[in-house]
């Protein structure tokens, strides 16, 4: 805990929550903070090409029992998405050299560049890099929000290492993380014992019409932009509650320009954030977007162009896996649920490499990249002990 709320000083924002933007000042001096800690505790430190920090504790023989998120927020993030898992990793490390306890095999914690993809898309960026998912240098080359390219800022915070990508691959992988929903809450379950992740699709959408006088120009002559981002954001709400079930539509960011009161714009830029745990409706809801958009050219005189941020298809994560932390969660005591995660997790990149899995505690009120981010202590401590015994369960188990 004292851990949590040292790292959710740096970059605090007044009034809670925090601001650590990947490859900003306020990340680095929150990895420098957490690099530090896995030095305290003997963990040799790597860094790789994409920045990924991992921490192993070289005990035991053969590949390490990894866990890890990600110490990256959101803009107006909380104290626990991602700082969570990766401190708990920490917390397992602590307990086992006070404890005696030597688990078989090396036991490493990792933190993982970009997770958010809040200043770099796609989100889960290092992760991706270090299964081998993305080139290096394509991520390298990936331009920000701000402008920047992310090689740039990797090198300027110092973070730029030179372990190659794809990275070692784990003997397995658990990663803790808040559920960032409602869900454990509403049921009174403390721990998830989470079972994939659903698929993500991110687009920017870019629409390009004719800038004009607001009082001048008749609504039969209008190129608007806005008009037609306006109606693709209520496209997006129909298409969700049409498909209903797992279905989840977000419009993020908008940029309008020239973004004054009394000028038709010249330009909108939306994101489209479209998720569904069913990789063929997903599919289904991306060729109904098109075509709307199609349908928008025609008919409001706009030019509209499409560019993929991130597209991930469903994560199954391994059954064994699932079914390890679900029986060790209860051995505890504690009410378990299987559940997908609604949220991106470095874990589903990770699966490509390893036997993985995921554990949830409850979200207060289910608020997530939300500066009011909260969990109770308790919930934390049950959720950071089934991890401990998931670790050290998995380093027993072969594959
Ligand atoms: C990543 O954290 C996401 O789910 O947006
Ligand atoms: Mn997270
Ligand atoms: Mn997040």
């Amino acid at each position: 805990m004292n851990r949590i709320f040292a790292l959710g000083e740096i970059g605090a924002l007044p009034g809670g929550g925090c601001n650590r933007l990947a490859l900003t000042d306020a990340d680095r001096d929150g990895r420098d903070l957490v690099v530090g800690w896995m030095r305290d505790l003997n963990m040799e430190v790597t860094i790789d090409v994409i920045g990924n920090v991992i921490g192993t504790w070289r005990v035991g023989k053969g590949a390490p029992v990894m866990t890890g998120s990600h110490i990256d927020t959101v803009r107006t993030g909380g104290l626990y998405d991602g700082n969570y898992g990766v401190l708990a990793g920490l917390e397992i490390v602590e307990t086992c050299q006070q404890h005696g306890i030597t688990p078989s095999r090396p036991l490493a914690v990792g933190i993982f560049t970009d997770e958010e993809g809040a200043r770099f898309a796609p989100d889960m960026l290092g992760s991706l890099v270090y299964a081998g998912g993305m080139p290096v240098e394509a991520a390298h080359n990936v331009i920000g929000i701000d402008g920047v390219r992310l090689g740039d800022e990797l090198e300027r915070i110092g973070y730029l290492g030179a372990t190659p990508c794809p990275g070692h691959v784990p003997h397995a992988f658990v990663e803790l993380h808040i559920e960032q929903g409602p869900l454990l809450e509403v049921n009174s379950v403390r721990i998830g014992a989470v079972t994939g992740v659903q698929g993500i699709s991110w687009q920017e959408v870019t629409i390009e019409g004719q800038s004009n006088h607001a009082g001048t120009t008749p609504m039969h002559l209008r190129k608007d932009p806005a008009y037609a981002a306006a109606a693709l954001t209520v496209f997006l709400r129909e298409v969700a509650k049409r498909y209903g079930g797992d279905q989840v539509c977000t419009v993020g960011k908008i940029d309008v320009h020239p973004n004054l009161t009394n000028v038709v714009p010249s330009r909108v830029i939306l994101t489209l954030d479209v998720r569904n745990t069913n990789e063929k409706v997903l599919q289904k809801a991306e060729l109904e977007i098109a075509e709307f958009c199609a349908q928008l050219e025609a008919n409001e005189n706009v030019t509209i162009t499409r560019r993929s941020l991130a597209r991930f298809e469903p994560v199954v994560f391994d059954d064994r896996v699932i079914t390890l932390v679900e029986g060790l969660a209860r051995q505890r005591g504690n009410t378990v649920q299987r559940m997908p995660s609604g949220a991106g997790h470095d874990a589903q990149m990770l699966a490509r490499l390893c036997p993985t899995g995921m554990i949830f505690v409850p979200s207060h009120k289910g608020l997530s990249h939300n500066v009011k981010e909260h969990t109770d202590r308790d919930d934390l401590v049950a959720g950071a002990n089934v991890l401990l015994d998931a670790m050290l369960g998995l380093a027993e188990m072969e594959f």
